[in-house]
Order: C-alpha cells, then sequence, then structure tokens
C-alpha cells in the first residue's frame, strides 16, 4: 500500500515537473491543439468528398494534410481581413457578413442570427451537403465567387492552402465545441442512437457505487471496443489520437502518458485532479460536458450502468487496480 503511495507521489511530482516544463514549452510554442493528424485520418466525413459543383475548375487540393500542423495563430492574424466584415467572438453581431463564431461544423447559409444570405451561398449549400466541413471551407475562400458564383461576399479569397488551413484552424478554435471532425466520427456513429438524445444530465453519484458493485468487466470490454479507434488499453501501448489509457483508473487527469500532448481544456479541467471513478462516470458520460473544448470527440454513454461496466474494465486494466465500492450487504 505504502509503495503505491510513493508510486502515486513519486506520479504527482513527475507530472508536476512535466506540466512546468511543459507549461514552459507551451508559451513558446503554438499548438495546433484540436487539430491533429490523426483525427483528421479518422475524422473526414464521406460526404465531404466528391460533390461535384464544390470544386472550381480544378478547385484547392484536399487540406486535411495542411491542418494537421496548422497555426491558429497565424490563422488568427490572416482573419484581420475578415474583420470588416466579421466579428467572431461568440454573440458577436453581423456587420456586412454574419457572425462566425462556431462556424466549423454548421451549417452553410442558415441562422446566424437571421443574417440575410444571398440566395447564390443558399443554393449551393444544398449541393455541398450543406455544412461547413473543412473542405466546403477550404474551397469557399480560396474562392467564394467559383464556390457559390454570386454570393454576397465580396472577398477575393486566397490563394495560398496554408493560409486557408491556418484560418479554418483558428475558426475552428472559436467554438463551445471546437470540431476537428466536420460531423461524425466512427465512434459516434456506431454509439448508440440513445447518445445524441440523452439528457445531459449529470450522472448520478449516489448510484454510481452501487453500479460498480455490480459491474460487468466483460461488459466492459466489450463497450470499450469503441474505444480503440483512439485508445490502446495495453501496457505500454503506443498512444494513438488519445492516450494509451492502461493504468488510466486513479491516475492524474491530462498529464505523461508518454509525452500525449493534451488539450488545454481537459488540462485546465484536470489540474490537480485524478480520474476517480466519479471524474471517469462524468467523462464518460459526455467528454464536452466535463472538459469543453476536450480533443476527444467521443459523444459519451448515456446509460450509467454501462459507463460502471466500462469503468470496471478500466481498472482491471492496471498494475494497482483501486479497489471497486462494494455491494452493500457484502
Ligand atoms: C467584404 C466583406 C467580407 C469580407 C472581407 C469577408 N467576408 Fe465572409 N461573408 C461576407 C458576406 C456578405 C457573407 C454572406 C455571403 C452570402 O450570403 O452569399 C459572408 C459569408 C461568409 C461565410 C459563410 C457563413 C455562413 O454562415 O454560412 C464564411 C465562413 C465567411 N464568410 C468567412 C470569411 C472569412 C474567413 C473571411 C476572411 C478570410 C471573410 N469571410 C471575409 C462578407 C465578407
Ligand atoms: C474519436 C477518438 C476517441 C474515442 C472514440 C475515445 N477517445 Fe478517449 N480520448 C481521445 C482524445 C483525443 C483524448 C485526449 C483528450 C484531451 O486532451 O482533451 C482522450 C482522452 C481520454 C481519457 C483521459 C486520459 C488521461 O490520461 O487523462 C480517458 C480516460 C479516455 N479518453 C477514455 C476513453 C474511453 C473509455 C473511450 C471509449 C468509451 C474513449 N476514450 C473513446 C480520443 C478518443
Amino acid at each position: 500500500m505504502s509503495f503505491e503511495m510513493n508510486k502515486i507521489a513519486g506520479a504527482i511530482l513527475v507530472a508536476m515537473i512535466v506540466a512546468m516544463v511543459s507549461g514552459i514549452i507551451a508559451s513558446k510554442l503554438v499548438e495546433p491543439i484540436p487539430l491533429k493528424k490523426n483525427v483528421y485520418e479518422v475524422a473526414i466525413a464521406p460526404e465531404a468528398a466528391p460533390s461535384g459543383g464544390q470544386a472550381a475548375p480544378a478547385g484547392p487540393a484536399p487540406i486535411e494534410p495542411l491542418l494537421a500542423s496548422a497555426s491558429i495563430e497565424a490563422g488568427k492574424a490572416h482573419t484581420a481581413v475578415c474583420q470588416t466584415c466579421h466579428t467572431f467572438d461568440k454573440g458577436g453581431p453581423n456587420k456586412i457578413g454574419p457572425n462566425l463564431y462556431g462556424i466549423v461544423g454548421s451549417k452553410i447559409a442558415e441562422g446566424r442570427g437571421g443574417f440575410e444570405f444571398s440566395d447564390a451561398l443558399k443554393s449551393k449549400a444544398k449541393e455541398v451537403g450543406g455544412v461547413w466541413t473543412v473542405d466546403n471551407l477550404n474551397a469557399w475562400l480560396a474562392n467564394p465567387q467559383h464556390f457559390a458564383s454570386g454570393t454576397k461576399m465580396t472577398f477575393a479569397g486566397d490563394s495560398k492552402a496554408k493560409d486557408r488551413a491556418d484560418v479554418i484552424a483558428y475558426l475552428n478554435s472559436l467554438s463551445d465545441h471546437p470540431q476537428p471532425l466536420p460531423t461524425k466520427v466512427p465512434a459516434q456513429a456506431a454509439a448508440p442512437k440513445a447518445a445524441a438524445a440523452a439528457p445531459k444530465a449529470a450522472p448520478a453519484a449516489a448510484s454510481l457505487d452501487a453500479l460498480l458493485a455490480t459491474a460487468n468487466v466483460a461488459d466492459g470490454k466489450t463497450h470499450a471496443i469503441i474505444c480503440t479507434t483512439c485508445h490502446t488499453f495495453d501496457k505500454g501501448g503506443p498512444n494513438r489520437i488519445g492516450p494509451n489509457l492502461y493504468g488510466v483508473v486513479g491516475s492524474p487527469i491530462a498529464e505523461s502518458r508518454n509525452g500525449y500532448d493534451f488539450s488545454d481544456a481537459l488540462k485546465a479541467k484536470g489540474k490537480g485532479q485524478t480520474w476517480t471513478f466519479a471524474n471517469l462516470d462524468a467523462w464518460l458520460a459526455n467528454p464536452q460536458d466535463f472538459a469543453h473544448g476536450t480533443k476527444m470527440t467521443f459523444a459519451g454513454f448515456p446509460k450509467a450502468k454501462d459507463r460502471a461496466d466500462l469503468i470496471a474494465y478500466l481498472d482491471t486494466l492496471s498494475d494497482h487496480p483501486v479497489p471497486l465500492p462494494k455491494a452493500p450487504g457484502k
């Protein structure tokens, strides 16, 4: 037990050093946080691909490779020119063009506080799937008039793909839910339909202990299949889109994991905390509710029983499994 305490103390110490060092590095570097390369590999919605009209004659090349290394800071600088016509802040007013907060992944030419879009953009929207995917944004920003001939946006376009990638990365950061994924990732697609509709009620802490006490590890393992799109679970397994999760129960939140590049969102939320059963339960119920802006683009498990099974399974993947609560009366 005291060996375990030592380990934990050691882990916390290491984590603090890592946090310090990475803080220093982070202040020197601008990290394109939500736009990790791998994410895009998984992310690209099939419907974002060929839809004839969207490309101008030999339309822009796919932007995904550039997004992987895009700079949000540079993107922000490039959008100075947009500000003649657009605001970018949450709740900002429409000007000559609509407010652009949360534009990535949102509907083309819809909503935006009643902004009066041109028929040109509205009808183009129908042709290209109706959503500002990164590909649509890329084509649009390369040449608005090519994308939607007759659009009201009298902006020549930015011919440099790198600039557009940076701008898109920046736009994507302006969101309650920065979505590197145009629409759905496989994990979400495969998740129970109920996930989307499920009320976002905070998981009931009271019943968690009871559910853990009777959790089914085998079921939990089955539920964890969906996670393997992004995570490995074996000891010493590599980080993928998400970090390796061996020994995650009881470990510090968003720290270490062999240098995995966690989002600021999860780091801020998890500061000084560990993955207790309750934290894991809240996280797995709805990652975005737990840590707004997290890179984990997984819808969450609406069913408390599924989460408990999953947590019980995760807990087995450890050199020192944290004891699960005992069933009352046992
Ligand atoms: C001269 C004014 C002007 C400039 C400069 C401008 N825009 Fe626009 N933008 C507009 C107008 C007007 C619309 C509405 C287009 C329509 O309805 O056809 C628009 C629409 C958009 C839309 C679609 C919004 C939606 O909800 O569908 C995006 C995205 C966009 N602009 C991004 C940008 C970015 C990024 C820049 C800078 C690189 C920029 N714009 C520069 C005027 C401008
Ligand atoms: C689409 C990819 C994806 C899927 C699917 C996914 N995750 Fe993640 N996960 C991530 C990413 C990315 C992070 C890093 C989050 C951040 O830094 O904001 C993460 C972080 C985590 C963390 C925090 C790790 C730490 O050390 O703090 C846990 C725990 C976790 N995921 C569990 C799961 C479980 C369990 C599942 C399956 C139910 C799952 N994830 C499904 C991508 C995914």
